[in-house]
């Protein structure tokens, strides 16, 4: 007798994607194949639709403690479950940042009973937490070290070589790695400091900012040996680089860095204003090529709202940020419809990449054994996006009004279903993401 059975669905499995079904016993995958004479409590017949593993999105900001008017652990992973996602890794630019045991442990205490997918936080690395950096990072429920080269929001930053050098030289576990050259940054911001057009964004914060910093990193890390995971990279010149240091390196593409280009400062202004920056076309392009070759290793959609009030202030003043964590799902399946990447490829990049880059215990593919975590999606499904559908708390998506095809139509959680054809379900049942450097 199992917990449930996914009955008829079609299901992407690591010998492939085919028919079968799956059946789930306190909270793991029992059996995968056909279960017709089997019992269980629940059966869910997902006939016609696509039985994914839980996509893990391994960047997003939820802005709890400080800056709850944009979001909270609550909305953030609401927006995440309805839109198929099953766990997410949220970063420490927080108010505090994250960056001791203390701030950690809040965190985790705060997401208890609240969160609707399962979740781990980043530790910021700063100078002064340097010596504490081994130590932090293998805490449970932490996802790892989160390094921002060049600032963004909050005030977390690590400028020069020395310092970066001895933050990785800290510790052992992938360092995530926000790469802009933050000299070039100051240098350049005179461009847009007596204010500027919008568009002006992605000319201060240029190719060779994000070229810089992520050549300074590639270098550094090397040296002292340790590996790196290169957070939403966006330029043709970086993607020609990281193929060199597979041995170090892991990247991360965003799924707005993969559909707008610089035209979408024209149209939505400063809701397409965000660090790195949207690009040209060429840029886009090359990000594409870079996921079909397989430099690209995961989607990540660096969720990070902030209110339409806060983006409406004139530009440079208005903040930088998106909302896509519930988001990242249907627009990458409209890439899938367009044949821009096959469906094996997306699961590559949403479950078994993230998984595979963290060392994540038990998630990020249909297995026996492993967690039932699951996305289910109806691949013919026409939808369009809206603000109103959008549980941030800040409301708004880059994205609004457009039609896509594929749509995520219920998500699964160790054998919790949190979200069924757009309502979310039952309590807040997110824990811990286990990490196999941690146990
Ligand atoms: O645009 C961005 N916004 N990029 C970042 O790196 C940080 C983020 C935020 O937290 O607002």
């Amino acid at each position: 007798m199992y917990d449930m059975i996914l009955k008829g669905g079609t299901c992407a499995t690591p010998s492939g994607i085919f028919k079968t079904d799956v059946a789930i016993k306190d909270g793991k995958v029992a059996h995968i194949g056909d279960l017709s004479a089997d019992q269980a409590e629940q059966v869910m017949d997902v006939t016609g639709l696509h039985v994914l593993p839980g996509v893990i999105d391994s960047q997003v900001h939820f802005r709890e403690p400080g800056l709850e008017h944009k979001e909270d652990l609550s909305t953030g992973t609401a927006g995440a479950a309805l839109g198929g996602v099953t766990a997410v890794f949220e970063m420490p630019n927080t108010k505090p940042s994250t960056i001791t045991a203390q701030d950690m442990a809040d965190k985790c205490r705060r997401a208890k009973n609240r969160v609707w997918t399962d979740i781990a936080f980043f530790i910021g690395a700063a100078a002064e937490n340097v010596e504490n950096l081994a130590m932090l990072e293998r805490q449970q429920g932490v996802s790892g070290v989160k390094i921002f080269m060049g600032s963004s929001t909050g005030s977390l930053l690590v400028r020069d070589d020395a310092t970066l050098a001895s933050v990785l030289a800290s510790g052992n576990r992938r360092v995530a790695v926000h790469c802009e050259d933050e000299d070039r940054l100051e240098e350049r911001f005179e461009l847009v400091k007596d204010g500027a057009h919008v568009s002006m964004h992605s000319v201060w914060r240029d190719e060779q900012t994000a070229f810089l910093a992520t050549q300074r990193l590639l270098r550094i890390a090397k040296g002292v040996k340790r590996r790196v995971h290169v957070l939403h990279v966006t330029t043709a010149e970086e993607m020609e680089l990281l193929p060199q240091y597979k041995d170090i390196a892991t990247v991360e593409c965003t799924p707005q860095h993969l559909t707008l280009n610089d035209e979408a400062y024209h149209t939505i202004g400063s809701r397409a204003q965000m660090n790195p920056p949207i690009r040209a076309q060429r840029h886009v392009d090359a990000l594409w090529q870079a996921i079909n070759q397989g430099v690209v290793d995961c989607i990540g959609s660096d969720h990070a709202p902030h209110t339409l009030e806060e983006k409406s202030k004139d530009y440079p003043a208005s903040p930088a940020g998106m909302t896509g964590v519930q988001t990242l799902v249907p627009i990458m399946l409209n890439h899938v419809n367009n044949g821009k990447l096959s469906l094996e490829r997306f699961v590559d990049l949403t479950s078994a990449g993230p998984s595979r880059i963290y060392n994540v215990a038990a998630k990020g593919r249909i297995a026996k054994g492993y967690d039932a975590d699951f996305t289910i999606v109806d691949l013919k499904a026409e939808r369009t996006i809206t603000d109103n559908w959008i549980a941030s708390r800040s409301g708004w998506t880059p994205y609004d009004g457009m039609k896509v095809k594929g749509w995520p139509m219920s998500t699964i959680i160790r054998g919790n279903v949190v979200m069924h054809e757009g309502e979310l379900i039952g309590d807040p049942v997110g824990e811990a993401v286990r990490f196999a450097e941690v146990l």
